[in-house]
């Protein structure tokens, strides 16, 4: 049986400038020199500081990641960023789908599926994020929800270079972290919908150092996406070393 990739990203959102990125990697580097090599490291910062980020990583095993990508390679799409900009870069990984371009930017499953094929098409690994919100979930139509998501964003996608997220809605910077247990059961039946059960699926929503170690032993989760404690070194260093 293929074992399932490890994969541990750093969700930045609109957080750090340039200069800041810069000093969370130098104190963030001295956090990962003895990191075991089961687990692949990845920030999704944001655009502006991909390149000097790209050009201080010093060989290091961090991978980079963006937090958006547009489906054409070219064009009048103001503010958008395309898959050949990422490349160029050196970005490999790219957030697609995140519940808040979904609630505050018209994102939607179409518009989704087609930055998926976008990254897929250019070599990038795209990492999908689906959750239901707390309504949904009081309403129980969690799976419901996931099957849809799942269902409309992946058509026509290859299940060989993808990673998916799931992200409870009202876990997200709530503090309000999911049972790593009933995650994990949710995480079971995401892997259930897709044609490749050896994808790496994360679990997201207020992801810390003092919880990363009982969701990582979860069997069925395979990462984690971590916002706000991605942005200090020391905290996102002990989550890439969970234990
Ligand atoms: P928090 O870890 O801040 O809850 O954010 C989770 C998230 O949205 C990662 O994409």
């Amino acid at each position: 049986m293929p074992v399932r990739n490890i994969v541990i990203a750093g969700n930045w959102k609109m957080h750090k400038t340039q200069v800041e990125s810069l000093e969370f990697l130098q104190e963030f580097l001295n956090h990962i020199n003895e990191t075991p090599e089961d687990r692949e490291v990845v920030l999704c910062i944001p655009f502006t500081a991909l390149s000097a980020f790209s050009k201080n990583l010093h060989g290091s095993r961090v991978k980079l990641g963006a937090q958006n990508i547009h489906w054409e390679p070219s064009g009048a799409y103001t503010g958008e960023i395309s898959a050949m900009m990422l490349n160029e870069l050196g970005v490999r990984y790219v957030i697609v789908g995140h519940s808040e371009r979904r609630q505050y930017f018209g994102e939607t499953d179409e518009t989704v599926n087609l930055r998926l094929r976008a990254a897929q098409d250019h070599e990038l690994t795209p990492i999908l994020c689906v959750g239901e919100t707390k309504q949904q979930r009081d309403a129980g139509e969690t799976e419901d929800i996931i099957k849809h998501q799942l269902k409309h964003d992946l058509i026509g996608v290859d299940q060989q270079n993808l990673v998916v997220a799931y992200e409870p809605i009202w876990a997200i910077g709530t503090g309000d972290t999911c049972d790593p247990q009933e995650a994990n059961r949710v995480i079971g039946i995401i892997r259930q919908q897709l044609s490749n059960s050896n994808i790496s699926i994360q679990y997201g929503g207020s992801v810390k150092p003092n919880n990363i170690d009982v969701i990582m032993a979860q069997p069925e989760i395979d990462g984690a996406l971590v916002g706000g404690a991605s942005l200090d070194p020391s905290n996102f260093g002990r989550i890439v070393n969970y234990k």
